[in-house]
C-alpha cells in the first residue's frame, strides 16, 4: 500500500478535471418563440414556453426529435426539455459541458386518439387562425391526436383544437362528432406560443406542400342568403344538379372558394357549403371572396375533386 503507480495517478487527475469541467448550468436565452415539453420531443406537451430573448439556465443534455439535423435537447431549470436549436448558439459542447439527463429523460410517453375530418381542414402549426398553415386536409382524412388545446380560436362554437401526430393543430369542430376524442384520454397540450413555420422546421412537422405565402384564412364562416332561394349544387356552375335549396337570410357554413372560369372570358366565385355542394357568392349578403373573411380556395386540399367546370 501506499505506492501510487504512475496509471492510478492519471487517473484520479483525469476524472477529476472530467468532474471540474461539468457545470452546473449553462445561461443562455430563447432565440425566438419556443416550446418547453415535458419530454424531449416535438409531440410532446408543453410545460411552458419562452418567448423572443427570455433568459433561461440548461442544466443537462439528452436526445430527442432531430430539428434540423440535431438532435440535443437540454432540459431547463424548470423541468422541461427544449431543443439546442431554439437557444442562442454556444460556444462550447453541451455534452462535455453539462451533465447527461439520463436515460428516463428519452423516453416519449404519448396519448394518442384516431378521429376523422368531417371538412376540409387546415392544420396550422398553433391554435390560432393567424398561425401558419403546415398542412391542407380533405374531409374524412383520418388522424391521430396526441393532446388538446383549450382556448384557441373560436370555430363556430368551440374553442378546444387538437394536435395531430404531424404536429399541427386542428379545430374539434372540424371533427366528425362521433369521432371525437374524450378529452381524459388525452393530455392537454399545455400552454402554446405563437409559432412560426420558419424557425420551426422539424422532421416530420412541415409538410412540403401548399404553405400559402398569405396570412391565415378564415375557416368555416357564417354567411347569409340574400336571395329569395338560392341553389346547392353538385358542382360550381349553373349547370350542375341542385341538391339542396336555401331560403332568403337562411344561415349558410362555407368551407372554401371556388373559382369558375366560363368559356365566355368571365369568371365567378363560388363556395363550398358545409353540406358538399357549391353555391354562387352572388347569393350571399357577404362577399365570401373577400379579404375580410381570408377563405382558402378549395383547390389548395390536396387530391381536392375540384367542384370548377372545366369550361361552360
Ligand atoms: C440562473 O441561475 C443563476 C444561479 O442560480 C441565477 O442567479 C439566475 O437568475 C438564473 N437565471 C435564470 C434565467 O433563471
Ligand atoms: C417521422 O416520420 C417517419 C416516417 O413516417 C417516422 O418513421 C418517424 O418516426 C417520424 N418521426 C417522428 C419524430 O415522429
Ligand atoms: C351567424 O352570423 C350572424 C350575423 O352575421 C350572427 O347573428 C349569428 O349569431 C351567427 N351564427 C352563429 C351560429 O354564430
Ligand atoms: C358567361 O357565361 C356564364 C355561364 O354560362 C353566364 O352566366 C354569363 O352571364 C356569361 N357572361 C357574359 C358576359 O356573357
Amino acid at each position: 500500500m501506499g505506492a501510487f503507480t504512475p496509471w492510478l495517478l492519471f487517473a484520479v487527475l483525469f476524472s477529476q478535471s472530467a468532474i471540474a469541467a461539468i457545470k452546473p448550468y449553462i445561461p443562455t436565452e430563447a432565440e425566438y418563440n419556443t416550446e418547453c415539453k415535458t419530454c424531449p420531443r416535438s409531440l410532446c406537451p408543453n410545460q411552458l414556453y419562452y418567448g423572443y430573448y427570455d433568459p433561461l439556465n440548461v442544466t443537462c443534455w439528452t436526445h430527442g426529435t432531430e430539428i434540423m439535423g440535431d438532435d440535443l435537447w437540454l432540459k431547463s431549470e424548470a423541468g422541461c426539455y427544449i431543443t439546442q436549436y431554439d437557444v442562442l448558439e454556444y460556444d462550447g459542447d453541451y455534452t462535455t459541458d453539462l451533465a447527461y439527463c439520463g436515460r428516463a429523460s428519452e423516453i416519449q410517453e404519448l396519448t394518442l386518439a384516431p378521429a376523422t375530418l368531417v371538412y376540409k381542414t387546415e392544420c396550422r402549426i398553433c391554435p390560432e387562425i393567424n398561425c401558419d398553415v403546415v398542412a391542407y386536409l380533405n374531409e374524412d382524412t383520418d388522424l391521430d391526436l396526441t393532446c388538446w388545446y383549450p382556448d384557441g380560436q373560436l370555430i363556430i362554437d368551440d374553442p378546444f383544437w387538437l394536435k395531430t401526430t404531424n404536429n399541427c393543430y386542428i379545430a374539434r369542430k372540424n371533427l366528425y362528432l362521433s369521432t371525437v376524442p374524450s378529452l381524459p384520454d388525452l393530455d392537454n397540450c399545455g400552454p402554446v406560443p405563437l409559432l412560426e413555420i420558419a424557425n420551426h422546421n422539424n422532421e416530420n412537422g412541415t409538410s412540403e406542400v401548399n404553405k400559402r405565402a398569405d396570412l391565415g384564412a378564415m375557416y368555416l364562416i357564417n354567411v347569409t342568403v340574400g336571395e329569395e332561394y338560392a341553389y346547392c349544387r353538385s358542382c360550381a356552375a349553373e349547370r350542375c344538379e341542385v341538391e339542396k335549396t336555401y331560403e332568403f337570410n337562411e344561415e349558410v357554413w362555407l368551407q372554401c372558394l371556388e373559382n369558375a372560369n366560363y368559356a365566355n372570358g368571365t369568371s365567378e366565385w363560388w363556395s363550398l357549403t358545409t353540406d358538399f355542394c357549391y353555391m354562387v357568392n352572388t347569393d350571399f349578403w357577404e362577399s365570401p371572396q373577400g379579404d375580410y373573411y381570408r377563405m382558402p380556395a378549395c383547390e389548395r386540399f390536396e387530391g381536392d375533386e375540384s367542384g370548377s367546370p372545366d369550361d361552360e
